[in-house]
C-alpha cells in the first residue's frame, strides 16, 4: 500500500478529509505522516487524535529553503513515504525538491486554476466580478500553483458574498474533491 505524507500549515481540515478517507479504506493508501512547518498548526492535534505520526520542521529554524528541505527529505525517507499531499501548506518548495517528487506530489489550491495562483484567491475572484470560484487539485511542479490539473470543482459566487463566505463554500467542495482525486491518482502509481 502506498504511504502518504500530508503537509499542512494551519487547521488541517483537508488533511482530515484525506486521512479519514484512507482510514476508512475509501482510498487504498496509508496516511503515515503529517508534517507541519509550525508547531502552532492546529491540524497537528487532529492528526495525533487519529493516530497519525506528526513532525514539525519550522522554516524559521533554517537559514535557507535548501536546508529546510534537507530536513524534510530526511524525515520522508525515514518514514518511507511514497506520495506527498500538500494540504494548506503555505511554503514555496524549491525546484530541486519538486523535481524529486515529480508525479508523486499533489496540491490543493482554492481557485479555478490557472486563475488566481498565489494568495487571496477568493477576494481576487470577487474583485474581478467573477460569477464562479472553485478549487483545483494538481500535480506539483517547480512553478507555484502550476502543473497538471487532476480535478476541479466550481462553486457559484452569490450576491453579497464576502471572501469568507466564498472560502467556506469552496472548502466544503475541497473536502470532497481532494479525497476523490487521491483515490483515483493512487491507482495510477
Ligand atoms: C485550503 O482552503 C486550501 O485550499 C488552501 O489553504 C486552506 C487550508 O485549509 N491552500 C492554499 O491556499 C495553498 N496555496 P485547511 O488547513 O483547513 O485544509
Amino acid at each position: 500500500m502506498k504511504r502518504v505524507a500530508i503537509f499542512i500549515s494551519g487547521g488541517g481540515s483537508n488533511m482530515v478529509s484525506l486521512v479519514d478517507a484512507m482510514q476508512t479504506g475509501e482510498i487504498d493508501a496509508e496516511p503515515v505522516l503529517v508534517l507541519a512547518n509550525s508547531a502552532d498548526a492546529g491540524g497537528l492535534e487532529k492528526a495525533r487524535a487519529r493516530g497519525i505520526k506528526t513532525a514539525v520542521v519550522d522554516h524559521r529554524d533554517y537559514s535557507d529553503r535548501a536546508s529546510f528541505e534537507t530536513k524534510i527529505s530526511q524525515i520522508l525517507q525515514d518514514n518511507v513515504v511514497n506520495v506527498i499531499c500538500l494540504a494548506g501548506f503555505m511554503r514555496v518548495l524549491t525546484a530541486e525538491f519538486t523535481a524529486q517528487w515529480e508525479g508523486r506530489m499533489l496540491n490543493i489550491h482554492p481557485s479555478l486554476l490557472p486563475k488566481y495562483k498565489g494568495l487571496n484567491t477568493h477576494q481576487r475572484a470577487l474583485d474581478a466580478g467573477d460569477s464562479e470560484a472553485g478549487v483545483s487539485v494538481h500535480l506539483v511542479t517547480a512553478e507555484l500553483d502550476d502543473g497538471p490539473i487532476l480535478g476541479q470543482v466550481a462553486v457559484p459566487i452569490l450576491d453579497g458574498d464576502t471572501a469568507d463566505d466564498l472560502a467556506a463554500r469552496v472548502l466544503l467542495e475541497e473536502h470532497k474533491l481532494y479525497p476523490a482525486v487521491l483515490k483515483t491518482f493512487i491507482k495510477t502509481l
